[in-house]
Parts: C-alpha cells; sequence; structure tokens
C-alpha cells in the first residue's frame, strides 16, 4: 500500500536502514496510526499534505541515493508545442514551490519564458518511488538568486560566466579560452551573478507520489488544485 510504514518493496539494503517514512515510532502498530503520527492523513485516513510526502521522500532518498537525490527530470515545451526534457537539481522548496537555477538564455529559459508552464519527475531507482510534479513557473527574485549564486563554489560562478548555455561551441579550447578570460576579469575579486543567470520556482497544481507494488500493482496518489491558494483534493489512481 502506498504510504504503508512496511518497506516490502525496498530492496533489502534500503529497508534495512530506513523506515517508509523513518524511524518507526515505538509501540504504534497500526500504519494509518503511524500515518497520522507523521501527519500526513487526517482522522479518516486520507492524505493531506503533499508537501510534508514530498519532504519526507526527499529527506529518504537523499540518505539513500549515492548521487544528487535531488535530481530531476524538468520539462517544458518549445515554440512548436514539441516536448523538451533534461535533468536539473533542486535547490530549494517549500510551500510557494520547487526553486532550480539555469541559464536564462539556455533552451529551457527561452522556453519558460514562452510558456510558463513544467513538470518535473524525481525518480529514486533503489527506492523505487517517482514523484510528478506540473505547474506554473515564475523567476525567482533576484535577492534569492544573489544568494544562492554567492553560495556556488568560485569556478562553478566564473564557469557560469563562460557558459553560454545552450548556444553552438565550436571547441573545448573555445570554451577554456572564456573560462581564463573571466578567470582575469574577476582576478581575485568578488564575481557577481550574471544577470542571464538565476533560478525558477515551480508552483505545484499537481504532484503524484508513486511507489513501486508486487506484481506492477505500484501505489499512486494524485494531489490537484485548481490555483495555488486553492485546498488539494487528493485521489488514488489505478497503476
Ligand atoms: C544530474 C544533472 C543535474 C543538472 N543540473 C542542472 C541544473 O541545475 N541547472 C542547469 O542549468 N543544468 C543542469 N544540468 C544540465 C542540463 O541537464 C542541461 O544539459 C542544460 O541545462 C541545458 O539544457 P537546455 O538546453 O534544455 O536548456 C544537469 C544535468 C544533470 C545530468
Amino acid at each position: 500500500m502506498l504510504f504503508s510504514s512496511d518497506n516490502t518493496n525496498l530492496a533489502p539494503e534500503v529497508s534495512n536502514k530506513i523506515g517508509a517514512f523513518g524511524e518507526k515510532p515505538k509501540g504504534v502498530s497500526c500504519r494509518w496510526a503511524n500515518m497520522t503520527e507523521n501527519g500526513l492523513f487526517n482522522n479518516n485516513g486520507k492524505a493531506v499534505d503533499p508537501f510534508a510526502i514530498f519532504d519526507s521522500w526527499l529527506r529518504q532518498a537523499t540518505a539513500s541515493e549515492p548521487d544528487d537525490a535531488n535530481a530531476f527530470a524538468l520539462a517544458t515545451v518549445d515554440n512548436t508545442a514539441m516536448p523538451n526534457v533534461r535533468m536539473v537539481l533542486l535547490k530549494g522548496h517549500d510551500r510557494r514551490g520547487f526553486v532550480f537555477y539555469t541559464n536564462l538564455g539556455s533552451a529551457k529559459g527561452s522556453e519558460l519564458n514562452a510558456n510558463p508552464y513544467a513538470a518535473m519527475l524525481f525518480h529514486w531507482k533503489s527506492l523505487r518511488r517517482q514523484i510528478r510534479v506540473r505547474g506554473k513557473v515564475s523567476p525567482v527574485g533576484a535577492e534569492q538568486a544573489d544568494a544562492y549564486f554567492a553560495s556556488r563554489p568560485r569556478d562553478s560562478r566564473i564557469g557560469a560566466w563562460a557558459s553560454k548555455q545552450s548556444q553552438p561551441l565550436e571547441s573545448r579550447f573555445a570554451l577554456e579560452k572564456r573560462v581564463a578570460k573571466f578567470a582575469a576579469k574577476f582576478n581575485i575579486g568578488p564575481v557577481p551573478r550574471p544577470q542571464n543567470w538565476s533560478g525558477y520556482c515551480i508552483s505545484p497544481l499537481e504532484i503524484e507520489f508513486w511507489k513501486n507494488g508486487a506484481f506492477r500493482l505500484h501505489d499512486r496518489i494524485v494531489f490537484r488544485r485548481t490555483d495555488e491558494s486553492a485546498p488539494w483534493e487528493s485521489t488514488r489512481l489505478y497503476p
């Protein structure tokens, strides 16, 4: 069952390490009671808070995945309505949405500029879980982008200046020359955020949790809301 406290669908090395929602509360044997304690279900056993579930699943993936548990596939559409998808890293999330950073002049930047909607997909193979999100995209504020940019290693900040992301590059050497150029330009001084480098926030209108089940009888639950201020409605889906 989705959100059950057992780990029968997880690889043994994972299920030995973690509970489906972290440590099993002591003395609680009923799985629905567990879920209520975790704040994921109301007294009727209905799932109520997709953000709490997301937090919990991401935390578990961070503990168990060898690399980049925060990596997700970001889907956009181009100006011919052809879908496009690539991996990016989740760099922040709260009830307002999911934040990632990129070059605004990249293919994804142009596509989001023309059509500010996106889909996201997390897949944690060893946990056998996926999360799908769809929503409206807006740019993050300059202050937030500055703060995140400043937290990056200096070489990554210089790389952001050097890369004309998604534009044709004649050779690796041409890129290295640009890196050297900006390294010399900033010398030992601060490296400010380039104007064309910032973040986007995907404010979810739909979040689906998928958990592997035996014999392909997977568990799926989708949360939908009509706009950002509306309450979530949860629905179980056939696998
Ligand atoms: C695991 C992983 C994480 C990545 N994270 C980012 C990221 O946070 N931001 C980014 O701009 N590109 C990231 N990339 C590179 C993108 O997948 C992509 O190649 C690049 O952004 C250009 O995409 P576009 O031409 O569709 O704009 C990542 C790639 C991988 C494999």
